[in-house]
């Protein structure tokens, strides 16, 4: 069993379980014997210098890989126990329950409400009422509604990008998943509008579990309960994020996080 640092073993569940997994695009190897656990309802942030395999590793956890041809893994990743390479666990179902934000924010060039309902359309449902009630939740946990609400109908693209962001993470929690991924998802907003996300990620914890990938490292000791660190294709550290920050265990750690090498 992939463990949890240390501290969280007796507090929290395992609900993401990375087993011993490698990873190749075609003949490249690029994850190797990745092995450690997300705690349910916590924050981890994956970090680590540019090719290290942050956001491999992350598109792995919703099988979003699978759709680069030539790719191969071994080893497991289990969600809440069952392994994702179950015949029986179904893509499009696994991707409802394991959502995900990227780093360049991409609404649909459609208005505000069609954006957050965008894939309960697509499961056919139609019922007014309650696509208004999730339009409404969603926005507001998303901290956007009071921003929005007069104009539901207007074009996405009208809202600044630090609003727009906030659109991408109010339509990946409509579908209420369990777990939210979170690619680099300030890497395009000021500090204003990283911060908003920042507080928002902080509230929605106590629903999902959430994976960031960031190379702002202040951003990882703000928001993240744990933090990984990753080395070319290796997970060298994973602890505490504030532990991992002032008592680094590695020497590569230690580097990376005073900046000696990026
Ligand atoms: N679709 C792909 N086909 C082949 N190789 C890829 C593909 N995507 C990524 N790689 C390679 O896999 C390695 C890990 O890339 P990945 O994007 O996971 O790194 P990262 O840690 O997210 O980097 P960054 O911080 O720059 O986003 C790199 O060497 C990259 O060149
Ligand atoms: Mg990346």
């Amino acid at each position: 069993m992939p463990p949890l640092p240390l501290h969280l073993q007796s507090s929290a569940r395992p609900f993401i379980e990375v087993d011993h997994f490698d990873f190749w695009y075609g003949p490249k190897q690029v994850l190797h014997d990745i092995h450690l656990a997300f705690p349910e309802n916590h924050i981890t942030a994956l970090i680590g210098p540019s090719g290290c395999g942050k956001t491999t590793l992350l598109r792995n956890l919703n099988r979003m890989n699978d759709l680069v041809d030539g790719i191969r893994h071994r080893g497991d990743i289990r969600l809440d126990g069952t392994s994702l390479y179950d015949p029986k666990v179904e893509v499009i179902s696994l991707r409802k329950r394991v959502g995900m934000v990227f780093q360049k924010y991409n609404p649909f060039p459609k208005s505000i409400y069609e954006n957050v309902i965008f894939s309960l359309r697509v499961a056919g449902r139609n019922d007014r009422r309650q696509l208004d009630e999730v339009v409404e939740k969603s926005l507001r946990q998303a901290a956007l509604w009071d921003e929005v609400k007069d104009k539901l109908h207007e074009s996405a693209f009208g809202l600044s990008g630090g609003q727009q962001q906030r659109l991408c993470i109010a339509r990946a929690i409509a579908n209420r998943p369990q777990v939210l991924l979170m690619d680099e998802p300030c890497a395009a907003l000021d500090p204003i509008a990283t911060l908003k996300i920042e507080e928002l990620m902080t509230q929605l914890k106590d629903e999902f579990t959430i994976v960031i990938v960031t190379h702002n490292m202040e951003q990882a000791r703000r928001v993240a309960d744990l933090t990984a660190f990753f080395y070319l294709g290796k997970l060298i550290e994973y602890d505490e994020t504030l532990s991992l920050f002032t008592q680094p265990s590695q020497i590569q750690t230690e580097a990376y996080i005073s900046g000696r090498f990026s």
